[in-house]
């Protein structure tokens, strides 16, 4: 095991931070979150998940980066290391297993949704969406997936960018990447939205985003929220664990979280504002589940003026986001073997990559030759559910719930407040630490009976 003295460290706070984001701003926040408020009651919705994720995600998210800061190696190894020096039961590294297991499987159905991101770029960037009817972009959308062939291409290479990139290390793979990218996708962002303002939609976009009908609002709508804050923020996977663990000692945890979890929380916002006002200007409708983007929206693209050029920005705004928040999913398992192991980076994240590679052929075909093959189908909560949504629902209701309740367990009731004082660089007498005890309570009382009530919903769907 590498010694936490040898760790690398992130090259600048502003390296951690464009990979943190990165990590946090992905799929969930372009494709899922305009969607899920959407179906939720907008404005309503989004009043909830800011409230939910301030005090929910960005607990577990100040824990998690601290744990993986003290452990200083992969999620599973800095868990292990941290209850053999504090004398905690072995069981605690159960959260490291879960999120790197989790992580393995969510990499194996992102990549494929990465994919159709990619797909529809290049699309874009050859005829645009023009003249695309209702009709005829429900078509192009059902015939992509239900293609594998073509899919399997698409995930390939979407899964073969982030091999690379994670081969390539902690400087010159993910720091490289990332500090390109992202800015790369705040300009994307910044245009899409500056083109929005403009158009007639954009009020009726801003109302329903932001003007609050509570009639709609039911126990469920809570749950959901706080469940889409958990992947969004990408917590509970041992996604931010690994970042943690390459931060040096000086960079303040709960300050950086906080602007982690605005800045994924503001993508999230500006997506809904820059896709809203196209999908009310032409008349779509708001709420299309997963469609929305990749149905709704082209149409959108086909009809307006620069619709060419927004097109390519947003498809490519998409996969940039998609790709930053896969190379967080591949990491720690990389990390896992590689101190398992001992065998080269390059060596491991192919064969770890190429796994998850092989295990999201699965979800290829849950689109098109499986789609009625639902393994855990004799299971009630799994009814009709293909393997794409099996991995999907198990993990986002089950291992994510599971892992965020053991960190705040850990961090609220098992480690000392010194230890956990020390572990923030904070020293008691410091205006600073009443934040702690508010981060404390929090991580000890209110997390843990949210979290019971996702478990609740997700096994009762009816009870809450
Ligand atoms: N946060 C990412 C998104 O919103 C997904 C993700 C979850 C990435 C957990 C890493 C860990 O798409």
């Amino acid at each position: 095991m590498a010694a936490t003295a040898l760790r690398e460290h992130w090259s600048s706070r502003f390296a951690f931070l464009m990979a943190a984001i990165g990590s946090a701003v992905g799929l969930g926040n372009i494709w899922r979150f305009p969607f899920i408020a959407g179906e939720n009651g907008g404005g309503a919705f989004v009043l909830i998940y800011l409230v939910t994720t301030a005090l929910i995600a960005l607990p577990i998210l100040i824990a998690e980066i601290m744990v993986g800061r003290m452990g200083g190696q992969s999620p599973v190894n800095s868990i292990y290391s941290l209850v053999r020096t504090h004398n905690k039961s072995k069981l605690w590294v159960w959260m490291g297993i879960g999120g790197t297991v989790g992580a393995f499987i969510v990499l194996s159905y992102y990549s494929v949704i990465g994919g159709w991101a990619l797909n529809y770029t290049t699309i874009a960037l050859g005829t645009g969406f023009d003249g695309l009817t209702g009709e005829s972009s429900g078509a192009l959308f059902s015939g992509m997936i239900s293609a594998p062939v073509s899919l399997m291409l698409w995930h390939t290479l979407f899964m073969g960018i982030n091999i690379i990139i994670v081969m390539g290390g902690l400087h010159k793979g993910i720091e490289r990447a990332v500090v390109f990218l992202m800015p790369l996708l705040f300009l994307l962002l910044l245009f899409m939205v500056s083109h929005a303002i403009g158009t007639e939609g954009f009020s009726a976009a801003w109302t329903f985003l932001f003007e609050p009908d509570f009639s709609k609002v039911t126990s469920k709508t809570y749950l959901v929220a706080i469940g889409q804050g958990f992947f969004s923020v990408s917590i509970a996977l041992g996604a931010m664990m690994m970042y943690g663990s390459y931060l040096d000692k000086s960079t303040s945890i709960p300050q950086s979280a906080v602007i982690i979890a605005i800045a994924d929380t503001a993508v999230a916002l500006l997506a809904g504002l820059a896709i809203f006002p196209l999908v009310f200007t032409f008349n779509l409708a708001p709420a299309e589940g997963p469609g929305l983007v990749f149905v709704t929206v082209p149409i959108a693209f086909g009809e307006m003026e620069n619709g060419y050029l927004l097109g390519v920005a947003f498809f490519l705004l998409l996969s940039v986001a998609a790709i930053t928040s896969a190379i967080s999913l591949l990491a720690p398992a990389v990390a896992w073997a590689e101190e398992k192991y001992g065998a080269t980076r390059r060596k491991i994240a192919l064969i770890i990559g190429g796994s998850a590679w092989i295990l999201g052929i699965a979800s290829v075909l849950s689109f098109s030759d499986w789609s009625e093959f639902y393994p855990l189908g004799f299971f009630g909560l799994y009814e009709g559910k293909t393997i794409f949504d099996t991995f999907d629902f198990s993990v986002t209701s089950f291992v994510q719930p599971m892992v965020g309740i053991m960190m705040a367990l850990f961090v609220g009731w098992s480690l000392s407040r010194e230890v956990v004082l020390d572990a923030l660089n904070i020293t008691e007498g410091e205006n600073r630490v009443l934040w702690v005890s508010v981060w404390l309570i929090l991580l000890r009382f209110l997390v843990p009976i949210a979290i019971v009530g996702i478990f609740v919903r997700a096994l009762w769907p009816n009870l809450l």
